[in-house]
């Protein structure tokens, strides 16, 4: 297999077991969705994609735009600010569930089986390409530069990459930064991780200070928070009641006030990209 294209475990999963539907829930949900259902989280989904949505649309303009990895959850939110929207995965069982999805919307759209290192597109087709929870499920770091490299190639000049990325190495919550840390050192880490049990697909985010060289490579380049808790604190902790309540509080006053902080405190981080306009 070529070393420049995403990875096939990832692939599979989503082909054989990610998309498909369990008690009325497709399995990626179960496993990667969030609760909204205490006020604060509600008040900060809103917030996260209130974010998103500024980002996407500084390209000015409803975008044309491409979401990659959108699998069976393309984005509703998105899509409803764009003027034409494409939505590439490499998971044909994904995409058949995301037709179905947006058959009631009126936006003009299609979508392509593809792999997100190799984009079957020209250079500067969109407005904007966004992509959420895809990039570190690519286990090569140099595919994950690749795929990076696509996203920028098919935007336009002046128009935006938009990045939704877990950050490996979340300040906020020493645990889950101490494993990653080992998990990242080379002898220690390779024994760890064959010690560990298997996650269901590949998992390597890769810290801001390398996604943001990557990206600047093609232009400005701002990291903010997308979310500060993790997945498991996410669906864990109660936000009604004791110490639970406190951290929910913190985590709400720290990604409101302070959001360029919160994206080195948190696990989740937008990443905003403009692409430079070439001077003469
Ligand atoms: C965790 S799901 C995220 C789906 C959606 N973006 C969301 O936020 O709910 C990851 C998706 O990315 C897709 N994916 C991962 N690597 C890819 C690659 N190299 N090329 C195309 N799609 C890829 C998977 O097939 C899967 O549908």
């Amino acid at each position: 297999m070529d070393k420049l294209t995403g990875t096939e475990r990832t692939k599979r999963f989503y082909e054989e077991k990610g998309w498909k539907e369990e008690g009325g829930e497709s399995v990626d949900r179960k496993l990667f969705g969030t609760k909204e259902d205490g006020p604060i989280r509600v008040e900060l989904y809103k917030l996260h994609m209130d974010r998103v949505r500024t980002s996407l649309l500084s390209a000015g303009g409803l975008p044309n735009l491409l979401e990659c990895g959108c699998g069976g959850n393309p984005d509703q939110q998105v899509v409803a600010l764009c003027s034409r929207y494409t939505g590439v995965d490499f998971s044909e069982v994904g995409l058949d569930m995301a037709r179905a999805s947006l058959a009631h919307v009126s936006i003009p759209h299609e979508f392509r089986a593809a792999d997100v290192c190799k984009l079957p597109f020209q250079e500067g087709q969109f407005d904007a390409v966004y992509t959420a929870h895809m990039i570190y499920h690519i286990e090569d770091p140099k595919a994950q530069e690749a795929a990076l490299a696509e996203f920028l190639r098919v935007v336009r000049p002046g128009g935006v990459v938009v990045i939704v990325a877990a950050n490996p190495r979340p300040l906020l919550f020493p645990i889950r930064l101490a494993r990653r840390v080992l998990a990242d050192t080379p002898l220690l880490g390779r024994l760890l991780n064959r010690l560990k049990s298997k996650s269901p697909i590949p998992y390597q985010p890769m810290p801001i200070g390398w996604m943001r060289r990557r990206l600047q490579r093609g232009g400005e380049v701002s990291a903010v928070s997308y979310a500060l808790p993790s997945n498991q604190f996410n669906q864990g902790v109660t936000e009604y009641r004791g110490l639970g309540r406190l951290a929910w509080k913190t985590i709400r006053w720290l990604d409101i006030n302070h959001p360029r902080l919160s994206a080195y405190l948190g696990n989740y981080v937008i990443y905003t990209c403009r692409k430079a306009v070439a001077t003469r």
